[in-house]
C-alpha cells in the first residue's frame, strides 16, 4: 500500500516528501480553504514541491455541479504548470461527476472520484473509468458504520471484477486505520501529516534509543 498525504499545507507536504515515503497528495475544498490561499496557486506550488509522486489531486469547486461545469474547471486545472502529468482531477460521486469522469478519462486525464460511502458507488466510479476511487472511512465510523469493512468489500469486488481503479482509503484518522486498510487491500491510504508522524513512533523505540545513548556515554 502506498501513502498519499491529505493536506493543502505546503510545509507538511514538503516535510513528508523529504522522508521519502510519499507517492501522492490529496486536497479538497475544505483543506484549501483552511490555508487561506488562492486555489490554483497552491496546486501549482504543490506540484512543484513533489515532482516525483504519481498524483496530486485537485478537486473541482463546490460551485461546479453539472458535468459541463466540472469539465470546464478541470480544463483550467490541467493547464497548471504547463500541463503537469501528475495533476489528478477530483470529482464528486454524483451522476454529473461520473459523466465528467468518463469524459476526462477518455481525454487521458487522471481522475479521483471522491465522497464514496458504498460499494455500489465505487463500482460506478470504476466503470466510469476513475483512476482512483476514494472511500471515506473515518466519516463512516463517525456515524457508527464500519469504514474499514467498506474498503475491504470494494477491494474484493475490484479483484473479482478485474477493475483497474486504485482504492484510496480516505478520511483516515489514526494509525490503526492505516494498518487495517492495508490488510483490507487498499492500494493507497491518504493520511494527514499528524498520522504519518504517529505511524513512525513507538515508546519502546524512544526508550531503546535512550538506553543506547546512556550505555554509549557510560562506556566512554
Ligand atoms: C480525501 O481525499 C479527503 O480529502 C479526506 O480524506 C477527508 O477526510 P476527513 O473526513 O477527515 O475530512
Amino acid at each position: 500500500m502506498k501513502f498519499f498525504i491529505d493536506t493543502a499545507n505546503l510545509d507538511e507536504i514538503k516535510k513528508a516528501y523529504k522522508v521519502g515515503v510519499l507517492s501522492g497528495v490529496t486536497t479538497n475544498p475544505s483543506l484549501v480553504a483552511k490555508e487561506g490561499v488562492k486555489f490554483e496557486d497552491r496546486i501549482a506550488e504543490i506540484l512543484n514541491a513533489v515532482p516525483e509522486v504519481e498524483s496530486v489531486s485537485a478537486e473541482v469547486t463546490p460551485n461546479a455541479l453539472t458535468a459541463d461545469q466540472m469539465i470546464a474547471e478541470a480544463n483550467e486545472l490541467i493547464k497548471i504548470n504547463g500541463g503537469d502529468k501528475n495533476i489528478t482531477i477530483k470529482l464528486p460521486m454524483t451522476l454529473d461527476g461520473l459523466e465528467a469522469c468518463r469524459y476526462l478519462t477518455q481525454k487521458g486525464v487522471k481522475t479521483n472520484v471522491t465522497l464514496i460511502f458504498t460499494v455500489n458507488q465505487a463500482l460506478l466510479a470504476a466503470r466510469a473509468g476513475a483512476t482512483y476511487v476514494s472511500p471515506f472511512l473515518g466519516r463512516l465510523d463517525d456515524i457508527s458504520e464500519d469504514g474499514v469493512q467498506l474498503v475491504s468489500r470494494i477491494a474484493e469486488l475490484f479483484r473479482i471484477q478485474n477493475l483497474d481503479s486504485q482504492i484510496i482509503a480516505a478520511s483516515v484518522r489514526h494509525p490503526d486505520h492505516v494498518t487495517r486498510v492495508a490488510l483490507a487491500g487498499a492500494h493507497i491510504a491518504t493520511v494527514p501529516f499528524k498520522v504519518i508522524e504517529q505511524l513512525s513512533k513507538h515508546p519502546l523505540t524512544d526508550q531503546g534509543m535512550e538506553k543506547f545513548a546512556a550505555d554509549w556515554t557510560n562506556a566512554l
